[in-house]
């Protein structure tokens, strides 16, 4: 039986011209290693054909093997130079991507906004500044007994229920976050001689869902004036004072009995929004009364001899009915786009 050679000159050079041609397909170094792996890796025709080898007659084998060794070399080469080619177009075409035009215009950054309720804070903060008041401020994880008790809110007292506190583990701590700003009247008291006339805004924590007119993060300001012979007149005074700053000079404020236990006597605080979209009207906007004697004696004071008011009200809130804001949920989502329709730009 005549032995046949399966490593014929035609198969040899139709896979050697197959690997040939395809290198004209590869545009950059990614594709032309996937090539070289089909046209000279294993499995490829060539090396098929160099597997094959061993089947050659052994008289042809010499003769066979120089032929695809040939074969192989010639590919090899020609892939060798191709891929220092496209190595050194890949360069090229780098360099020019990552050229630096010095002579280009530079690229408007943008600085950003300012929240717009942190210049609502400044803004409130200024018109107690300018009525020779100071700015203050106070923790926001908050001692229960700054928060409740020295508020005079008796410990089975109901109106505890009134804020929905977030109280903090372990529950031995007596710690909590703040429900309201009221904390700071007691500790701005505590830390300053009489008179005091004391503004703190800052950030209160509620357990309320998330909604159009509710967030559980929200901030507020508080106001306290102490000293000698300070009424009713001089909180509402000041009340009407801010709102027309805020407002414009046809606001006026409405004063509604109601209860806070740190306030005696204590009322619901309405503002009329002459400017408002859609017609002047009447808004709920904080709450506010003359200090409650018993807060006055947890600082120290003889109430006899120093009286005075205080008030808070929610800035998210006044914000929403001051722009006329749908959405309170914007507010909190941090779209630069809500802050830089205010104008706020640094
Ligand atoms: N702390 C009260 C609240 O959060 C508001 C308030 C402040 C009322 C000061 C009276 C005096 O509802």
């Amino acid at each position: 039986m005549s032995e046949t050679n399966p490593i014929t000159e035609e198969a040899v050079e139709a896979a050697a011209e197959e690997a040939l041609a395809s290198l004209a397909t590869a545009t950059n170094l990614a594709e032309f290693k996937a090539l070289r792996a089909a046209h000279t890796g294993e499995g490829s025709a060539l090396s098929r054909l160099n597997a094959q080898l061993r089947n050659v007659p052994s008289d042809q084998k010499a003769a066979s093997g120089k032929l695809v060794g040939q074969a192989r070399g010639r590919v090899n080469q020609a892939f060798a130079a191709r891929e220092e080619s496209l190595r050194v177009e890949e360069e090229v075409r780098k360099l020019a991507a990552e050229s630096v035009d010095v002579t280009a215009a530079p690229a408007h950054w943008r600085a950003g906004a300012r929240h717009p309720l942190s210049t609502m804070q400044d803004a409130i903060s200024d018109i107690f500044v300018g009525m020779g008041w100071e700015v203050a401020d106070g923790p926001e994880l908050e001692n229960e007994w700054f928060n409740f008790d020295a508020l005079n809110f008796a410990p089975d007292h109901p109106a505890r229920a009134m804020q929905d506190t977030f109280f903090v583990e372990p529950v031995e701590s007596h710690l909590l976050l703040r429900t309201h700003t009221s904390p700071v009247q007691l500790r701005a008291l505590l830390a300053r001689e009489l008179p005091v006339y004391v503004v703190a805004p800052g950030r209160v924590f509620r357990t309320d869902e998330l909604d159009a007119t509710h967030t559980p993060v929200f901030s507020q300001v508080e106001g306290i004036a102490i000293d000698r012979g300070l009424t009713m007149a001089h909180l509402r005074g000041t009340l009407e004072h801010l709102a027309r700053q805020l407002f414009g000079d046809e606001a006026k404020i409405r004063l509604r009995p109601n209860f806070f236990p740190f306030t005696e006597p204590s009322a619901e605080m309405d503002v009329w929004q002459p400017g408002a979209k859609g017609g002047a009207r009447w808004v709920e906007w904080g709450g506010c009364g003359m200090v409650n004697p018993n807060v006055l004696r947890a600082a120290g004071i003889d109430p006899e001899e120093y009286q005075g008011f205080a008030f808070g009200m929610g800035i998210e809130r006044t914000l929403q009915f001051r722009n006329a804001l749908n959405d309170m949920r914007d507010m909190v989502e941090g779209d630069i786009r809500f802050n830089t329709q205010f104008g706020t730009v640094v």
